[in-house]
């Protein structure tokens, strides 16, 4: 973990270079997590940057993910909106430092970028809800107790998580899924911290607190996201039943091939939410 310090000059000095790579930031980040990484070829006039070139980004090092940003515009018949895509993101469960992702998404911010659009991948807790479904996060329930902003001065740091999850985002994409006739469950994801996957009985046990998706990510980012001011959306590519809900034994390999089996539906679906957030009011420059 980084000191406040030196974390905020990284954090100044990564922005200055974003500025002045990209010019003015666009208003919507997209982080791709497994299963989504396919949406980074849908970026026009793609300028890349690495991971390695911005201090105040992570050095992840999970399979399946490339450590770079992608600034250009995502198009689709519901518009055009410029947009920075993050491929690979800190876990928690890489280092234990829930914290990973803190100066990336505060470089978004002092940008200027103003939504953040987490994607990821789960297990479902819902039989009605399949490996290749696709859910709108509405609610998190952070299952570890564990936050990115232990240690951050001020009383900024007592955020409200009431609302997390945008309403108004989730009606647009709701508005999205119901033109493209594809079928979008909303529901509550747990963030489990892994990297071993859940017990059956941990599962029963987070069904009965009101989940419907496991994961190992997403949580300490929307609680850092609304901590430096950004606007959060969440979608989450059911890859797996949840442990104990089918018969089929966990593994990465497993998830990562049902990411990769519905990840172009799911990347083409996000392109269509990201292009028709150019029409949002609340979005216009
Ligand atoms: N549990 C935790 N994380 C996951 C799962 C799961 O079942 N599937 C994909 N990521």
């Amino acid at each position: 973990m980084i000191d406040q310090k030196t974390l905020a000059l990284a954090v100044t000095e990564s922005a200055a270079k974003l500025k002045a790579l990209f010019g003015d930031a666009p208003a919507v980040a997209v982080v791709l997590g497994s299963g989504w990484a396919g949406a980074a070829s849908l970026v026009e006039d793609a300028q890349h940057l690495s991971y390695a070139e911005l201090s105040a980004f992570p050095q992840p090092r999970v399979e399946g993910h490339v450590n770079e940003i992608v600034v250009g515009h995502i198009s689709s018949k519901t518009g055009r909106q410029r947009v920075v895509m993050l491929r690979g993101r800190a876990h928690t469960y890489e280092t234990g430092d829930c914290s990973g992702m803190a100066g990336a998404l505060r470089t978004l911010k002092r940008w200027g970028v103003k939504v953040l659009l987490q994607t990821n991948a789960s297990g479902s807790l819902r039989a009605n809800m399949a490996p290749g479904s696709l859910m709108l996060i509405s609610d998190h329930i952070n299952a570890p107790q564990r936050s990115p902003l232990v240690g951050e001065p001020g009383s900024e740091r007592f955020v409200d998580m009431s609302h997390a999850y945008d309403a108004e985002l989730r009606t647009h994409a709701q508005k999205v899924a119901k033109d493209l006739n594809l079928m979008l469950g909303e529901g509550v994801y747990c963030w489990a911290l892994g990297p071993q996957f859940e017990t059956p009985a941990e599962i029963r046990m987070f069904a009965a607190w009101g989940a419907d998706a496991v994961g190992m990510s997403t949580v300490p980012e929307t609680i850092l996201a609304r901590h430096a001011g950004l606007r959060v959306m969440g979608l989450a590519l059911m890859t797996n039943m949840a442990a104990g809900l089918s018969a089929e034994a966990l593994t990465h390999a497993l998830t990562l091939q049902q990411a990769q089996m519905s990840g172009e539906r799911a990347s083409r679906f996000l392109a269509a939410v990201v292009a028709g957030m150019a029409d949002l009011p609340s979005l216009r420059a």
